[in-house]
């Protein structure tokens, strides 16, 4: 399974690129934003850094302009994979980008029909968005598992990309589905690595060691 990091922010991004934790990393306009730099200067930085797949995302509705957009955005660095947002127009242009030799991510997906038509549209991966799902009463690992059931039925390429993470059960019940790739916030990251009894333990071999010593 794909670990890839959920930010704009270079520093964060670094440093997670840098302990060997993420695979890729994922923006979105909201996080493009929050890092307050400009749309383009961020993404060839994030490429620099990070090797695998950096996703960038279109800011146009029409399918004729996410197309213009997403060939400028492909031109910025040969990892870009350009996000398009999950409507009819955002599948038009997956289509026409992908005839182009041009890997697209499709987002805000909240349900197993849409991914459906994201993989018949030819796409590199689906995102599909379990914490917002489950902030209105959904099961967003449902969904996952119902994407990855289909798209093992049908031999579909797309890969799963799951989205929204918020903890790290989701992304433990994601890899127990299957699931190709999470995308994770920082912090989600670092709590993958932590358990209390984890700490627990070192504290318990250190003051064994240091009473040893102190005998010897
Ligand atoms: O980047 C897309 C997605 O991961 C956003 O997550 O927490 O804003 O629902 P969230």
């Amino acid at each position: 399974m794909k670990f890839f990091i959920d930010s704009a922010d270079m520093k964060v991004i670094t440093t997670a690129n840098q302990r060997g934790w993420v695979d890729g990393v994922t923006t979105n306009p909201t996080l493009i934003a929050k890092s307050g730099r400009p749309f383009f200067d961020v993404i060839k930085e994030i490429c620099k850094e990070v090797p695998g797949p950096v996703s960038a995302e279109v800011i146009s509705l029409k399918a004729d302009e996410m197309v213009r957009e997403g060939l400028e955005l492909a031109k910025l660095a040969s990892n870009v994979v350009v996000k398009i947002p999950m409507t009819e127009d955002g599948l038009v242009a997956v289509k026409r980008l992908t005839a182009e030799g041009i890997k697209t991510n499709v987002t805000l997906v909240f349900n197993p029909v849409q991914a459906l038509l994201v993989a018949k549209a030819g796409a590199t991966m689906v995102s599909p968005f379990v914490g917002r799902l489950d902030d209105i009463g959904q099961d967003g690992m449902k969904m996952v598992q119902q994407i990855v059931q289909i798209y093992k039925n049908y031999e579909f390429k797309t890969e799963v990309l799951v989205a929204s993470i918020r903890h790290p059960v989701h992304l433990l019940q994601a890899a127990e589905m299957g699931a190709h790739i999470g995308t994770l916030p920082f912090k989600v990251l670092q709590q993958l690595c932590q358990h209390p009894l984890t700490d627990k333990g070192i504290k318990q071999f250190m003051d064994d060691w240091n009473k040893s010593q102190a005998k010897a």
